[in-house]
């Protein structure tokens, strides 16, 4: 067996973990996700869920993969804890369904820089997203996302996704600031500042059992929790890093993206008098299509603006195919680069019916926001809570020099508040999954 790849630096780690985090997820949904829940006070909502069950949550993920040095499933018999193997597989679970569709919309992203370019969405916004999101070309641009997500992750950790993500996790920031300054100068767009930064509790009040389990869902996604993906970056860590600050980093760097995101959208929505809040997954293309296309310098900012989407998704893509790539090269005597393209191949396939239909990509989100990223997280926590336990605070303790960590505070919160808050967040979301398969999801 070759021996396990670690970081090159602790930067490195960050970065490709935030890269995993900064996706679809902050661009696309979140600022769209607070539109159709009311603006600002869904944004008080998600930011308590990402920093009081987000940030527990994913130290918890970080002690699994850092005192293993395992892959997700490994990881639990490495732990001594062989009958809890199960976690990791449902986590690896998770991860690959997950992923399946992320792909598709992946290559619409692609369609849409293709199509900032060419003008194709100009005129008829609604018309094109109908045109692009199922079908056999669909498929294809599917395949495209896939390939170059295989390219990166055949690469391995320090040559494939530390390298990419030191650029993509940097240049994201940049075009997205830029792209936010850009926003300021739009006539009409104040609005949109206040739409998604005045709260209005309103809507909160009335709606909370939507609102709650979707923003704490949310949550999970945007930090790419419950797929195995926390675990497998962090177990290619050293025991000198400081998990709790390298936590705190990842969340906020996040956070501020999603903020970020929406404060492009939201005031290039107002400009150009479109209405936010329609659901759907077509709702963020389309708008934002329609924004572009009736812009002087609109095909340039399509570019630019899709373009910064698709690294961001490429990046959390990378993250989800190195966990069943680690589980694999860790376990079986194959290479890499096979296993890489291998699974890229399954992958794709397990995408193409959500590539076919759009009802059947939306049943795929659905089933992962309502049931299968709070029952993983769950299960985590419940394990470093209570089996892990005494160990699992030893492992945040390393590499923190003294410097205080919270660790029975960050314990107990495990054991107790995060996991009642997962817990009800998992029944409430399979309660409407059981009600409405179709209009629970988030897209
Ligand atoms: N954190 C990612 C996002 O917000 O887009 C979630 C994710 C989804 C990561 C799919 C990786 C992935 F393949």
């Amino acid at each position: 067996m070759p021996e396990r790849e670690v970081w090159g630096t602790r930067i490195g780690f960050i970065l490709a973990a935030v890269g995993s985090a900064v996706g679809l997820g902050n661009i696309w949904q979140f600022p769209f996700k607070t539109a159709t829940f009311g603006g600002a006070a869904f944004l008080v909502v998600y930011l308590l869920a990402a920093v009081a069950i987000g940030l527990p949550a994913m130290l918890a993920e970080f002690v699994i993969g850092r005192r293993s040095n395992l892959n997700v499933v490994s990881a639990f018999r490495g732990l001594g804890r062989r009958e809890w193997r199960f976690v990791g597989i449902f986590g690896l679970i998770t991860g690959f369904w997950i992923l399946s569709y992320y792909s598709v919309v992946g290559g619409w992203v692609i369609r849409y820089m293709v199509g900032s370019v060419t003008g194709a969405y100009f005129g008829d916004p609604a018309g094109y997203f109908t045109t692009i999101n199922a079908g056999l070309a669909t498929v294809g641009f599917h395949a495209v996302f896939m390939a170059i997500t295989v390219g990166i992750v055949a690469f391995g950790i320090e040559d494939g996704i530390e390298k990419a993500t030191k650029v993509m996790v940097p240049s994201i920031i940049l075009l997205l600031v830029g792209l936010a300054v850009w926003a300021t100068t739009l006539s009409g767009g104040g609005e949109g500042y206040q739409f998604f930064l005045s709260p209005d509790f309103g809507d909160l009040r009335s709606n909370w059992t939507d609102i709650v389990p979707f923003a704490v869902s949310q949550a999970f996604f945007s930090l790419s929790l419950g797929m195995g993906a926390m675990i497998t970056y962090s177990s290619y860590l050293g025991a000198d890093d400081n998990l709790g600050q390298d936590g705190i980093s990842i969340v906020v760097l996040n956070t501020f993206v999603g903020v970020l995101a929406g404060l492009v959208v939201f005031p290039l929505l107002f400009a150009q008098g479109v209405e936010p809040g329609e659901g759907g997954a077509g709702a963020v293309f389309i708008s934002i299509a329609q924004a572009f296309s009736e812009l002087p310098a609109g095909r340039a900012l399509g570019v630019i603006f899709f373009g910064v989407v698709l690294i961001a998704a490429l990046s959390s893509a990378i993250s989800l195919l190195e966990v069943v790539t680690a589980y694999v090269v860790d376990n079986y005597d194959i290479s890499r680069p096979s296993t890489a393209v291998g699974l890229g191949l399954v992958l794709f396939l397990l995408g193409v019916p959500s590539a076919l239909d759009i009802a059947m990509f939306t049943w795929f989100d659905a089933v992962a926001y309502g049931a299968l990223l709070p029952l993983s997280v769950l299960l985590i926590l419940v394990f470093v809570g209570w089996v892990l336990a005494d160990e699992a605070l030893d492992e945040l303790r390393k590499g923190t020099n003294g410097i205080p960590t919270l660790g029975p505070v960050w314990l107990w919160t495990v054991r107790v508040v995060v996991l009642v808050a997962v817990l009800a967040t998992l029944i409430l979301g399979v309660q409407g999954l059981a009600e409405d398969p179709g209009i629970l999801p988030p897209v």
